[in-house]
């Protein structure tokens, strides 16, 4: 039963997308007879998002008309508010084996089949439009991009029923569904709570935003996304170790709570960050950290395009309030973590950090000074790179 005190899910209520138990057994053997779809590491996580409402009013991989309003409005045909259309792509060679209005199984990697999808669009777009309007670029050296192009030219849309769960071996404690991460707050009794979305290990400038979160908020969600990054991205294993000894030690254990956002990540800037800031009204957070370049890569984005994308959506589009922050940086005359709008420092009084610097330094066998790390993080992660060498 859903609180009603807590945020609303966006466009309402949270999808679900699992079959009864009754009728699983026949869906399944139903399934068997159905052309199979394996399915991608990305469409993996998207299923995941779907599925378990993280992804809420989406019931199933977008169609024709939502991928259109997506992609030009940010909107889907609903009306609702939408950022980056969640896709299935499959080659063109095999899309004669997939008919419109047709069930199709969709299979784990290993084989099983986890769900079934009723087609009711396939289409062909144009990738270089989809590209350049959310990603704003068509360069392949752009980790979104080359997504994009290698899952396939062919799309599939349509609702999902899902017959078994996708199986995990990693961090099974921290996966929380809106479902439970809401009855999580309910028992902290946390009316407003923020949700911090990174995908690098948790630097001291994270720590600096967080905590400033926590200043006027009643709880923390930090909420990493775990599914495919890029292959310089220090993988998710190893940031959890690092979460989880930042939390016992540097964090109030009874203001925060750790669960992983299995999204893949599309490095797609101020557009992922509108499709974040969605996923975490949905798991019942009030706010929502934006910092420098949220969800971006290399210089495609403007530092705070991230924040201004916001402005185009109502506060009844978004429920959820994003919180501002500049780029954070150590201030070595007042030997403490600060912005422009604290810090009266000169340029050179102020060490910048970021996710890229850190895993440079690693990449440099260095350890990353106590300003970026804390050193019990710092050491994870030498440990990591040291294990990653050989
Ligand atoms: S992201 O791709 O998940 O956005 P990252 O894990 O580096 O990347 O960032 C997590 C969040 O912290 C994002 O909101 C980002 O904007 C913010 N952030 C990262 N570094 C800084 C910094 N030095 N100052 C302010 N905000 C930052």
């Amino acid at each position: 039963m859903m609180n009603k005190t807590l945020i609303e899910p966006h466009g309402g209520k949270l999808v679900d997308c699992y079959l009864p138990s009754k009728e699983r057994e026949i869906a399944l053997e139903n399934a068997h007879t159905l052309p199979r779809l394996i399915l991608s590491q990305r469409n993996l996580a998207d299923l995941e998002c779907i599925v378990t409402g993280v992804y809420s009013p989406l019931d199933g991989f977008v169609g024709e008309q939502d991928y259109y309003t997506i992609i030009k409005d940010m909107r889907l045909s609903s009306g609702f508010a939408w950022s980056i259309p969640v896709t299935l792509q499959i080659p063109e060679l095999v899309a004669d084996n997939y008919k419109l209005d047709t069930e199709i199984a969709l299979a784990h990697p290993n084989g099983e089949i986890l769900a079934v999808m009723f087609i009711t669009s396939k289409f062909k777009p144009n990738q270089d439009f989809e590209a350049e309007k959310i990603y704003l670029t068509t360069e392949d050296a752009h980790p979104g991009i080359k997504a994009l192009r290698a899952e396939g030219e062919v799309y599939l849309g349509g609702p999902i029923k899902l017959i078994n769960l996708i199986p995990h071996k990693e961090f099974l404690d921290y996966r929380l569904t809106p479902n439970t991460s809401r009855s999580e707050f309910q028992k902290h009794q946390w009316k407003t709570i923020a949700a911090f979305q990174t995908r690098n290990p948790i630097h001291r400038a994270h720590e600096y935003i967080t905590k400033i979160a926590l200043e006027v908020v009643d709880g923390l969600f930090i909420n990493p996304l775990v599914g495919i990054t890029k292959s310089d991205d220090i993988p998710a294993s190893v940031r959890m170790e690092c979460y989880e000894v930042l939390i016992s030690k540097y964090y109030p254990q009874n203001r925060v709570l750790l669960g992983v956002f299995p999204a893949a990540m599309r490095y797609a800037g101020p557009r992922e960050a509108i499709m974040h800031a969605i996923a975490r009204q949905n798991y019942g957070c009030t706010h929502f950290i934006v910092g420098r370049d949220h969800a971006g890569v290399g210089s495609y984005y403007g530092t705070y395009d991230a924040q201004y994308i916001f402005s185009k959506f109502t506060s009844q589009e978004l429920r959820i309030t994003p919180l501002n922050f500049e780029h954070a940086f150590y201030c070595t005359r007042t030997q403490s973590m600060a912005t422009a709008k604290t810090s009266p420092s000169n340029p050179e009084e102020r060490i910048h950090l970021s996710g890229t610097k850190v895993r440079e330094i690693l990449r440099n066998g260095k350890t990353p000074p106590p300003e970026f790390s804390r050193p019990e993080v710092a050491e994870i992660l030498v440990k990591h790179m040291s294990v990653a060498k050989g």
